[in-house]
């Protein structure tokens, strides 16, 4: 099947929030095709529906109407259990709103996927040291609760965690946004790394268009639909866009 060789296929996605006169269209006969390893930015105005087509990627939500595939399988058609396998094996997650859980700490925050997954206690710790250094984090703080750290440093543990089962999509819902800028640029440059060495395929959603630089092709959304798609080089990073 052709579509099995992108890493997101997105065929007619319709999303509508509530019925009647209550009807949302948050987005509107989406298609687009990521292929592996390819770094996507996602812009638009806020209301635009790039968190909700995150969601639909991520299978935490199901389309109104359309189908989305990661590496050629439908989601629609996955068991529960298999969606969640595969989000858990495949996906890295960065919320808009973060998601830590408030009652762990930052070390049970990051590690708990490798836990899931079933990896020892020792090693899932081990892992979750070496990612909290990758995004800028003190040893120091692992201990600690996630109310206990700042915006920025909570946004990283964030990262940390969707970083840490080695995913081969990320899908990051404003990452830098609660970022100063030069957390944010080595940030965006870590993830810039993983794109380019593990062949991490990557959609932004972002509202910099210093951010956006970082991607391979810039998607527009407005009003659900996307208005805007283009390919340019990559300013960020110095290095050759994919096609060139
Ligand atoms: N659970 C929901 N129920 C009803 N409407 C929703 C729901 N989630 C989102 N919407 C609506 O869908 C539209 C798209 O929302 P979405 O969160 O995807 O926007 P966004 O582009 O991520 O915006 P922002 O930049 O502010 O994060 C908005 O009009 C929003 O109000
Ligand atoms: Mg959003």
């Amino acid at each position: 099947m052709m579509t099995s060789t992108a890493a997101v296929s997105i065929e007619h996605v319709t999303k509508q929030y509530g019925t009647g006169a209550q009807a949302v269209a948050a987005l509107t006969d989406v298609t687009m095709a990521i292929p592996i390893g390819e770094f996507v930015s996602i812009m638009g105005p806020s209301g635009s529906g790039k968190s909700t087509l995150l969601n639909m990627i991520a299978g935490l939500d199901t389309p109104t109407e359309g189908h989305v595939r990661i590496r050629g399988e439908d989601l629609a058609v996955l068991s529960d259990d298999a969606r969640s396998d595969l989000r858990l094996h495949q996906i890295g997650f960065i919320f808009q709103s973060f998601n830590l859980f408030p009652g762990f700490t930052i070390e049970e925050n990051v590690a708990w996927p490798l836990k899931f997954i079933g990896i020892g206690w020792r090693t899932a710790r081990d892992r979750a040291a070496v990612v909290l250094r990758q995004v800028g984090l003190a040893a120091a703080i692992r201990t600690r609760r996630p109310s206990e750290l700042s915006g920025g440093e909570q946004q990283r543990v964030a990262i940390a965690r969707a970083l840490i089962t080695e995913p081969s999509l990320l899908l990051a819902d404003e990452p830098t946004g609660n970022l100063d800028t030069r957390t944010g640029q080595a940030i965006l440059d870590l993830i810039l790394q993983l794109n380019t060495e593990r062949k991490l395929s990557v959609i932004l959603v972002t509202h910099s268009t210093f951010a956006a630089t970082y991607g391979h092709r810039t998607v527009e959304l407005q009003d659900g639909r996307i208005v805007r798609d283009v390919r340019a080089p990559r300013q960020a990073g110095r290095l050759i866009p994919i096609g060139a």
